[in-house]
């Protein structure tokens, strides 16, 4: 997603207050309580942890990775009020976000994140970032298969829309190759630097990704 919901100046600043509530909170379905760790054969997907800090200002906060997306924060403090955030909003079961973590490797490249347009996570809406000493490698389809699974198989999404800057390559490159589906131009939709950016809009349906999917998993593995 284009535009990413967190906005650092909502926060809270205890963030490990907010962390452990978000943790203890009472919840219908075990994704909001506890988010699975999913392994893949290039990267295992987890939920994020304060200590990824660090490591997501490096990767993320780069002008090519952030050049089409909501300002990421700018601060080791900015991404972990970031990470508290994703948190609470998982255990309030609006949204879940997975830190991409390659194979050797302890700490976050980048994010999946998904959230719900609609109630029940019918109509959702997912987005990605990954630094870019990454791109290139297969992480990015390692990760987006096991996502889009999710989003289809335990969230109970139908529709899983994508927004991406007309202008960014990779973005659409990505979301095209993995077998989303361009329903259109948003035009104007993005507010990126005092400037309106078109969008296009990319869709995945259930009944589409279950039946791509054997031939999708033989092209990407
Ligand atoms: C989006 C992102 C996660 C994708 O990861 P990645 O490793 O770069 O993706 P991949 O290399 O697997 O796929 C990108 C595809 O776009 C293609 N591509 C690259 N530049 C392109 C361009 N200008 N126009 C069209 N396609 C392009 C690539 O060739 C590649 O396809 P291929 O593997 O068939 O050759 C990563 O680029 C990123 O983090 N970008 C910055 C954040 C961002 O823009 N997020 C998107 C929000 S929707």
């Amino acid at each position: 997603m284009e535009k990413m919901p967190f906005r650092d100046s909502d926060m809270l600043t205890d963030v490990h207050a907010v962390i452990a509530a978000a943790n203890l909170a009472t919840t219908v379905s075990n994704w909001r309580r506890t988010v699975p760790v999913l392994t893949g054969s290039m990267v295992t997907l987890r939920e994020l942890r304060l200590s990824d800090a660090p490591s997501l200002l490096s990767m993320l906060s780069t002008e090519e990775v952030a050049r089409f997306i909501s300002p990421p924060p700018t601060t080791i403090e900015g991404f972990e009020r970031f990470i508290a955030w994703t948190h609470r909003e998982r255990a309030a079961g609006n949204y879940v976000c997975f830190a991409v973590v390659p194979h050797g490797m302890d700490t976050a490249i980048g994010i999946f994140q998904v959230r719900q347009l609609e109630p029940d996570f019918a109509t959702a809406e997912w987005g990605f970032a990954i630094g870019s000493a990454f791109w290139g490698t297969g992480m990015f389809a390692d990760g987006a298969k096991m996502v889009v699974d999710f989003a289809f198989d335990v969230i109970g999404t139908h529709r899983l829309e994508a927004r991406a800057a007309v202008a960014n390559g990779r973005g659409n490159g990505a979301l095209r190759k993995i077998g989303a589906v361009q329903e259109g131009v948003l035009r104007k939709s993005f507010l990126r630097d005092g400037e309106y950016l078109d969008q296009t809009l990319w869709t995945i349906l259930d009944e589409d990704w279950r039946r791509s999917k054997a031939v999708w998993v033989g092209q990407v593995h």
